[in-house]
């Protein structure tokens, strides 16, 4: 991928290459989390599009990351789904890892679905929960790590973005709705975005719990920050796959099996 902040064509080039292959235009997307990817085994008539095939796309190394776009219909609705997202953590700049947003957008979505898996820090959450967030800490953006950075180009977003209203107070309304109806517990929360890959210290889940943070994660902020730019509605929601540590003394410790194992009894709920 070209090393501009950002590029235009690219996008274009990029959106050009996934029309060609599909009939639909999508008007909903969805960013699946670690091991949530198995979601899109529910669209029907799914065109597949490795991200390795695509123009400009970067190619995810995480664990339980398909790599890969699933376009076809949900629920009557035309969908693109990504299976795996790429992080920051693993090298790519905030501008790269929100590139498939970009084109998502030059797509045709107009609402945008992330999921992701998260540490809990609220200690009311329990493992396997769901969190419609609401808003968010971005402590590396407000250090400058800011995915719409750059030169400003009026035809792919605005140059300021007011994130106040990021996450679409209707549809939390909504998920809360149908969370109710199924009988799902759904919590409403502050994400905390952090870039990894390291876990935080126990020192650092204190410091996020008191300022405010429920969950803890390394990916969405940026996803969510684009969406708005280009003029998106957002809805985020977060499983949590593990408490986060906040004691020094405490035996367990977070690894990623702890995070794969709950994605299990996550998904249905999903
Ligand atoms: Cl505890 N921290 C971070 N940063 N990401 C996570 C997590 C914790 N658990 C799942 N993802």
């Amino acid at each position: 991928m070209s090393d501009k902040l950002l590029d235009y064509d690219a996008i274009c080039q990029a959106a050009a290459f996934i029309k060609q292959k599909i009939t639909i235009t999508p008007s909903v997307g969805v960013v699946l989390g670690s091991g949530l990817g198995v979601i899109a085994e529910e669209v029907e008539d799914a065109i597949i599009i490795p991200y390795a095939d695509i123009p400009h796309f970067c190619v995810s190394g995480a664990p339980s990351h398909k790599g890969q776009l699933c376009i076809g219909m949900l629920s009557g609705v035309p969908v693109v789904l990504m299976q795996g997202r790429i992080h920051i953590y693993e090298g790519y700049s905030p501008q790269q890892v929100t590139f498939p947003i970009r084109v998502m957008k030059e797509l045709g979505v107009e609402t945008l679905i992330i999921t992701n898996a998260a540490g809990g820090i609220n200690k009311s959450y329990q493992v396997a929960d769901l969190v419609l967030i609401e808003d968010h800490f971005n402590l590396v953006g407000m250090a400058g790590l800011d995915p719409t950075r750059g030169p400003h180009m009026p035809q792919i977003g605005a140059r300021f973005t007011p994130l106040n209203k990021a996450y679409d107070p209707e549809y939390i309304n909504t998920a809360e709705q149908i969370a109710k109806t199924h009988q799902i517990k759904i919590h409403r929360g502050v994400y905390a975005f952090v870039v990894g890959p390291c876990f935080e210290t126990p020192a650092e889940i204190r410091f996020l719990s008191m300022i405010g943070a429920d969950a803890v994660g390394m990916s969405t902020v940026p996803e969510v920050m684009v969406a708005r730019n280009a003029g998106m509605k957002v809805l985020t929601i977060s499983a949590i796959t593990n408490m986060a540590i906040h004691d020094v003394n405490s035996t367990n410790i977070t690894t990623e099996e702890e995070v794969w194992e709950s994605v299990v009894e996550i998904v249905p709920k999903l």
